[in-house]
Order: C-alpha cells, then sequence, then structure tokens
C-alpha cells in the first residue's frame, strides 16, 4: 500500500525508517520531509496542516494509510476533515479527533479527565483573567515550589516551575493579564509540585483495545546534569531501569486501563498514539501530560525495539482490530543523542554545512532538521540529527551512539555528552 507519513523531525524520519521495511509498504511519502526522508521515501511539499492538498495528494496518489507525527494537524482536526469526506474517509489514519486531541491541546479538558476517571495525578487549580485575585490569593496557600502552566499549546515553554511565591504571582500576572503565549494562556493551572523520576509510556489504542509500546527516558533540558532551559529533548533511552515490572503494571492498571475507559465513556473514538508523561513518586504514578502522538526523540529509541511490522500495527489501530494483537519488544538497549544547532533552544542559525553523515556505520543516523542542497546537506532547525545506537547492554548502545556522534560535525554543533549517564549510576533496592 501507499503510504503518507505528516511531519518532519526526526520522529517522521524514523517512523520512516521503520515503515519502509515493512512488506505491506509500496510507495512511502513524507510531507513535508527533510534531507533524511527524501533518501527512504518521497518527500512531498505540503505543510502539515494544510488539510485540503493532503486529502488531494491522498486521493491523486491512492495513499491507503496516514501516519500523523506532530499535534498540531490533531489538535486542528485532521481527523475530523478525513471523516467529513465520502472518499477520505475510507483512509486509515493514525491519530485522535479534535476532541481527541484536546487531551493535549488543553491541560485544563485533560485534567477534567483525568479527575473524572480516577487518573493519579497532581492537584490542580485553573484561573482566568477574571479570577487572577483568587489565583493570587491560592498562591499563598500552597507549598513550594509550585508549578504554572499555560492551558494551550505552547510549543513545550508553557510550563514554569516557581521557587518563590513572588515568581509565582508574578508568572501568574504574566500568563494571564500580559498574554504571555497568547490564547494558550487564556487559562492558567497552577499545579501542585511532583517530586520523581520521570518517565514517557506509549499506548497505541484503537478506542478500545490497546497496545503497551517500550517505555522511554527523555533528557530535556540542554546542559549536562540536567541544567539550563528546557528544549524538544536532547535524548532518550529504551528500557529504563526504573521502569520495573511491578511499577508498569501499576501504570497498566492505574493509568492506562482508566483512560481507554474514560475515553470510551466519554463517547471519544480515539485512533492513535497516547504519550503519557508520567512522574514515578515513590513506586507511584502521577500523570504530568497526555501527548496525542508520539514523542520526540523517545520514537528514535522506541520504534528500533519493535521487532512487528509497524505497517501492520498501525492498519490494525486504525481499524479497531488491535484485540490479542502481540507485541514482540527486542530485550535490546536503544538510545539516542540528538545534534542540535549553538545557541538552541534560543536563537540559532541554519544552513551550516554537515559533514561525516556516511562516515557512521553503526549507528542510525536520525535527520531532523536538515535539508538537501545540491550535493550538500544543511542545518535547518535547532534540533538537527539524532543518533541511534543499540546493544546488549545501556553502556555498548551509548558507545554506539557517542561512536557515531564524533564522525559528524559542522560549525556550531552541540550536544549533551551525559544522555544515560544517571540510569547507569542509579542503584535500585
Ligand atoms: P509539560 O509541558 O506538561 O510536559 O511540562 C514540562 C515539564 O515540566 C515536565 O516534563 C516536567 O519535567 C515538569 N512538570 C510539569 N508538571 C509538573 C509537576 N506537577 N511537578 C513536577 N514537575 C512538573
Ligand atoms: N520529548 C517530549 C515530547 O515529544 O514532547
Amino acid at each position: 500500500m501507499n503510504i503518507l507519513i505528516i511531519g518532519s523531525g526526526g520522529r517522521e524520519y524514523t517512523f520512516a525508517w521503520k515503515i519502509a521495511q515493512s512488506f505491506h509498504c509500496d510507495q512511502l511519502y513524507i510531507a513535508p520531509g527533510n534531507a533524511g526522508t527524501e533518501l527512504i521515501g518521497e518527500n512531498v511539499d505540503l505543510a502539515v496542516d494544510d488539510f485540503e492538498g493532503i486529502g488531494q495528494f491522498v486521493i491523486d496518489n491512492d495513499v491507503e494509510l496516514v501516519v500523523v507525527g506532530p499535534e498540531d494537524p490533531l489538535v486542528k482536526g485532521i481527523r475530523d476533515y478525513f471523516e467529513a469526506d465520502e472518499t477520505l474517509i475510507k483512509i486509515a489514519l493514525v491519530g485522535p479527533d479534535k476532541i481527541g486531541a484536546q487531551l493535549e491541546g488543553s491541560k485544563d479538558f485533560s485534567k477534567v479527565f483525568m479527575e473524572k476517571h480516577g487518573v493519579p495525578t497532581a492537584k490542580s487549580r485553573t484561573f482566568t483573567a477574571d479570577s487572577i485575585e483568587d489565583g493570587l490569593v491560592y498562591l499563598q496557600e500552597c507549598n513550594l515550589p509550585i508549578v504554572l502552566k499555560a492551558d494551550g499549546l505552547a510549543a513545550g515553554k508553557g510550563v514554569v516551575i516557581a521557587k518563590t511565591l513572588e515568581e509565582a504571582q508574578r508568572t501568574l500576572k504574566a500568563m494571564l493579564l500580559d498574554k504571555q503565549f497568547g490564547e494558550a494562556s487564556n487559562k492558567v493551572l497552577i499545579e501542585e509540585f511532583l517530586d520523581g523520576i520521570e518517565l514517557s509510556v506509549f499506548v497505541l489504542t484503537d478506542g478500545e483495545n490497546y497496545v503497551i509500546l517500550p517505555e522511554a527516558k527523555d533528557y530535556k533540558r540542554i546542559g549536562d546534569n540536567d541544567t539550563g532551559p528546557n528544549t524538544g529533548g536532547m535524548g532518550a533511552v529504551s528500557p529504563v531501569k526504573f521502569a520495573t515490572k511491578v511499577f508498569m503494571e501499576r501504570v497498566e492498571s492505574e493509568v492506562v486501563k482508566p483512560t481507554i475507559t474514560g475515553l470510551q465513556n466519554d463517547k471519544i473514538d480515539y485512533k492513535g498514539f497516547i504519550f503519557i508523561g508520567l512522574m514515578n513518586v515513590d513506586g507511584a504514578p502521577f500523570v504530568i501530560e497526555y501527548n496525542v502522538r508520539m514523542g520526540d526523540p523517545e520514537t528514535q529509541v522506541v520504534l528500533p525495539r519493535i521487532k512487528n511490522d509497524l505497517v501492520e500495527l498501525l492498519v490494525k489501530a486504525a481499524d479497531g482490530k488491535l484485540k490479542d494483537y502481540q507485541l514482540e519488544v527486542s530485550p535490546n538497549f536503544a538510545t539516542t543523542v540528538v545534534l542540535v544547532s549553538g545557541g538552541y533552544p534560543g536563537s540559532y542559525e541554519k544552513n551550516k554545512s554537515i559533514q561525516g553523515l556516511a562516515d557512521v556505520t553503526n549507528a542510525l543516523v536520525v535527520h531532523a532538521g536538515t535539508r538537501q542542497e545540491d550535493y550538500e546537506v544543511l542545518t535547518n532547525g535547532g534540533r538537527v540529527l539524532a543518533i541511534t545506537g543499540m546493544g546488549d547492554s545501556l553502556e555498548k548502545a551509548l558507545e554506539v551512539s557517542y561512536h557515531g556522534v564524533k564522525n559528524i560535525r559542522w560549525d556550531d554543533m552541540y550536544y549533551r555528552k551525559d544522555i544515560g549517564k544517571d540510569i547507569l549510576r542509579l542503584q535500585l533496592d
């Protein structure tokens, strides 16, 4: 079958890499893609939210499966667009509709959902510009640190962990009155701080049945030892030592099952990925957030560990046929190290020539912010490449990743040197 992947980052490259291995894949298209996806399939010059263009392309090219990478088109309603068209409604599309996508698009919506369906999460209250005085008073009663969250999508920047009352009150005013994040901060959640270790859990559901994919740990801060500002993600590892069998059983019974049942009870027809950002607080799982897509860079370590044919899995999810699906996961470790442009996550330059790509032999070179010009591959974003290594131990996988990194260079390239090191140090009882 012909398949279209929507998006242009490392996550979408990894989907393309895995989907291209399937017997079911004939033509593979990526819209808009990057310099790397062009070598696996065919890039299509369409924006991720150009639904009309995407719909027409799907019809013209006999595409039978559409995989939506980023949240933006989902929150804007790409599924709803397909379902409203008598030809496109027959296409298998992986991703929820506009209402389901609110689990990521609105933190207030997802908090109400969790509370209603008994999913463990941090205690929280929501305020608007009209109730800001109550919010400022409420902050005085809260323990510190305290977490403030803009309700809507804010490109990963809408969360502030305030250490003092003064900082918390200033942040609340900036978000609600100065509209720091535009419409995204029309509502602000004031949320209890959870002290624990974070874990990314991925579920693929057909609305009724589900498969839990390999878990991962993401490294969000720009600097070694988790210092500096938050980024989209600087590296990831899978499996994760502290995600023990006992903990994952709790995650399934306390988080995954009530989430899927909650979707059904609320009549949300959800066919797609749910990425659950969890905090492990003394062995108990608490949900920090839902995302309605796979993680980036987590996908770069999750998909390489899945042995099944990914196209079969995705089509079953889109067709409501996941019942009794057996996922086969490699016991090997996967690690990825993200190479970024100097200055990221602040301002950075583009169009630097990348050298050494062909010299990486053992690792998977995942393209993210790259573009091809004549015979050169140029940087075209903050996160430029991710280097995924595999091995029968975490140490070996990291060795493969970092060995690959050593081959690559461009002016201003930066990466974290400590991916996975915290887990290597971690002693479990
Ligand atoms: P989010 O955008 O919801 O993923 O939040 C960004 C980051 O802020 C998370 O990955 C956590 O590291 C941190 N965070 C969010 N909510 C909390 C919380 N309630 N307690 C502690 N840390 C949090
Ligand atoms: N790596 C976190 C995310 O994809 O949101």
